[in-house]
């Protein structure tokens, strides 16, 4: 472990260099003319993972954006690893308020910038630099490991299941591992063993079956932006609750243990509001802020459009209303069974004075992974060895939709080891990793791949 450590030190400047390379290939998933720059972005996964050691290196084709497989298989005793990471980013939009540009990473102030620093690049790297510590120094990993990046996440991995059921055989493991989430907070490591899942909806409201004069048929015809806006307002009741009807039927209830283990952890609701700039916050009655974003369900407009937006004044009064909005979801409940409940009910509150059409745009299921797992065993292991702290047990408030895939196409169970931070600015202008966290993670990483056979051999001998 010292020699390794001590090689980690000693390539700090070349480890950042090549992020900052990693990091500038633009690999936007949702915008077409992106698409050579994804190949590319695969491509030099697949250089990289070459050149560090690893075997069976691979570009794969999907029916969408290549993914990237590789894996190192020399440890027959020992338990094997699924990595599974994503190089696709998100847009880089409104790009004048970055403050340095998105696909040029940047150092100031002890953070890394740029678009993909922390989601994912920069975390699923962390993992290719312990890789190479081992494997450069010992010629060995001390158990199996398979990579799988993909190129679609931040577009729903909509062909990754298939790919997962195809390939089966190929992706066999004891469990996987993501470095995908975010710590408790600057300083403080966590576990992570919960994630909400997602049904992302489409609506659209038609009123008049053309634009019309606002002057001439104003007041005698119902505006669709106006009977969007009152559907919408009416989604939430006055203590914050979902008023679709079912729409908590299936979810799973706070035990009081993991109720108090929320209430124990470091948490200041005025210093939040704060930082977000607000004076208040705001969220379902009856729960505390944590619980609120980690085990209750949401809903949420996305975005509202129709009518005229672009410079000065037209009166109109337009034909067509449109809004998406998306529901963040909790165990039980499940994608699909909540996007017809949903239609069900905009429709059923439509005014006749419109018609509305509701469209599924993408869904995940939530997830919970148990935490007396080894995996997890191993995780708390490495993270007090990496950051040189016990690290604290959280859920989140986002998706990564294909936890629940690998259960239930593969058997696994996910262990979630997040290097990010949530005002890190993921999916914004500026977004960032902590060079610390980025280090501290590859550490971490180095830690739990040395810590988990031993840990996994326990656990075999006791079952
Ligand atoms: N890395 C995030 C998910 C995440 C964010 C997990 C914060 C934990 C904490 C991932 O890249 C992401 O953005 N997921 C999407 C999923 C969607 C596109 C299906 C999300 O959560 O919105
Ligand atoms: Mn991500
Ligand atoms: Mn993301």
């Amino acid at each position: 472990m010292q020699q390794l450590l001590a090689y980690l030190e000693a390539n700090r400047e070349r480890t950042l260099a090549e992020l900052k390379e990693f990091i500038s290939i633009p690999s936007v998933s949702s915008q077409s003319d992106h698409a050579d720059d994804m190949r590319r972005c695969a491509e030099w996964i697949s250089a990289h993972l070459k050149a560090i050691g690893l075997e069976h290196v691979q570009v794969m084709e999907t029916a969408g954006h290549p993914l990237v497989y590789a894996d190192w298989l020399g440890a027959p005793e020992a338990p094997t690893v699924l990595l599974y990471g994503h190089y696709d980013v998100q847009p880089v939009d409104p790009v004048e308020l970055w403050s340095s540009p998105p696909f040029e990473a940047t150092i100031r102030e002890g953070n890394i910038y740029g678009r993909g620093a922390v989601d994912d690049k920069g975390q699923v790297f962390a993992h290719f630099k312990a890789f190479e510590a081992y494997l450069k120094n010992t010629g060995k990993l001390p158990l199996n490991v398979k990579v799988l990046v993909e190129g679609e996440e931040e577009i729903g991995s909509e062909h990754l299941d298939a790919f997962v059921k195809e390939h089966a055989d190929l992706l066999k493991a004891d469990l996987v591992l993501i470095s995908d989430s975010d710590m408790f907070a600057r300083g403080v490591p966590s576990v992570c063993y919960g994630l909400r899942g997602l049904a992302y909806m489409e609506v659209e409201v038609t009123g008049p079956n053309g634009d019309l004069h606002s002057g001439s048929f104003g007041g005698s015809v119902h505006n669709p932006i106006q009977a969007l806006a009152e559907m919408i307002a009416s989604l939430h009741d006055r203590n914050g609750r979902i008023t679709i009807p079912g729409f908590y039927k299936d979810v799973l209830a706070l035990s009081k243990t993991e109720r108090s283990s929320f209430r124990k952890l470091p948490w200041k609701d005025r210093k939040y509001a704060a930082s977000l700039g607000l004076k208040e916050l705001y969220g379902e009655k009856g729960f505390t802020t944590l619980e609120r974003l980690w085990a209750r369900p949401t809903l949420e407009c996305n975005g509202i459009w129709g009518g005229y937006t672009g410079q000065g004044a037209k009166t109109v009064l337009p034909s067509k209303a449109y809004a998406k909005i998306s529901m963040r979801l909790v165990p039980n409940q499940r994608s699909a069974s909540i996007a017809r409940l949903f239609e069900k009910h905009m429709k059923k509150i439509a005014p006749k004075t419109v018609s509305v059409k509701v469209r599924a745009l993408h869904g995940g299921e939530p997830a919970l992974t148990p935490i007396e797992s080894p995996g997890v065993r191993a995780a708390v292991v490495a993270l007090e060895k990496g950051f040189g702290k016990k690290p604290l047990y959280q859920r989140e408030g986002g998706s990564i939709p294909i936890v629940v895939q690998f259960k239930e196409i593969l058997g696994i169970d996910t262990v979630l080891l997040g290097f990010g931070l949530a005002d890190g600015n993921a999916h914004a202008p500026n977004e960032f990793i902590v060079l610390e966290n980025f280090f501290g993670g590859i550490r971490t990483t180095l830690h739990f791949y040395n810590e988990l056979p031993g840990i996994w051999a326990k656990d075999r001998r006791k079952h």
